[in-house]
């Protein structure tokens, strides 16, 4: 697959099969992550990867709460580092989002690439993760990350809805 193939099958899975991913696997989308580009190299970022302690699992699924994110035999809590992350001097932005925002991109190229499927989630309760993962307060929980083998026949093999090449772009 060159890159813009791989980049239109991505899709947001919310129907996962009930098998488990193999370390391997998941070890290689976090390798994706790591190799991601930051703010002045900082890697403002960490990553819980819950799949084995089922109650912490069921306790992560309860902080959003769909039937399909039930499903999920993994989630990953993408946390930034808001105290590590680069911030502008001239107007103080904070750039741990746009950093984590990036290497939860990686990951969810590279789980396309494995045949895996993702859904970013960031309408969760916080306060929830937070207490559940017992956060220290620089760890910001920015998206939990649903990873697992897609149901097949839920797999969005279309084109995309997106706006058009002309509403996006403008060349000088
Ligand atoms: C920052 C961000 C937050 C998102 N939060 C949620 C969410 O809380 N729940 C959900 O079901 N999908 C969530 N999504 C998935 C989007 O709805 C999805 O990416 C968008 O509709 C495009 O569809 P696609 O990912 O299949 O291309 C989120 C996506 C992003 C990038």
């Amino acid at each position: 697959m060159n890159f813009i193939e791989l980049a239109k099958s991505r899709f947001s899975c919310r129907s996962y099969l009930d098998k488990p991913v193999e370390n391997e696997k998941i070890m290689q989308v976090i390798e994706a992550a790591r190799i991601a580009p930051s703010a002045c190299n900082i890697q403002p970022w960490y990553f819980y990867v819950i799949k084995d302690d089922k109650d912490l699992l069921n306790k992560i699924h309860e902080s959003y709460y769909r039937d399909w994110f039930n499903e999920a035999p993994v989630v990953i809590v993408c946390c930034a580092d808001v105290n590590q992350a680069w911030v502008r001097k001239e107007d103080g932005k904070n750039h741990s989002d746009i950093d984590i925002s990036i290497a939860i991109d990686h990951i969810t190229l590279a789980a396309t690439d494995l045949d895996l499927a993702t859904c970013w989630v960031c309408n969760f309760y916080v306060d929830k993760v937070k207490e559940y993962l017992n956060l220290p307060e620089h760890l910001e929980p920015v998206a939990l990350l649903s990873l697992g083998y897609p149901k097949e026949d839920k797999i969005k093999k279309m084109e995309k809805g997106r706006k058009s090449i002309d509403d996006i772009v403008e060349f000088w």
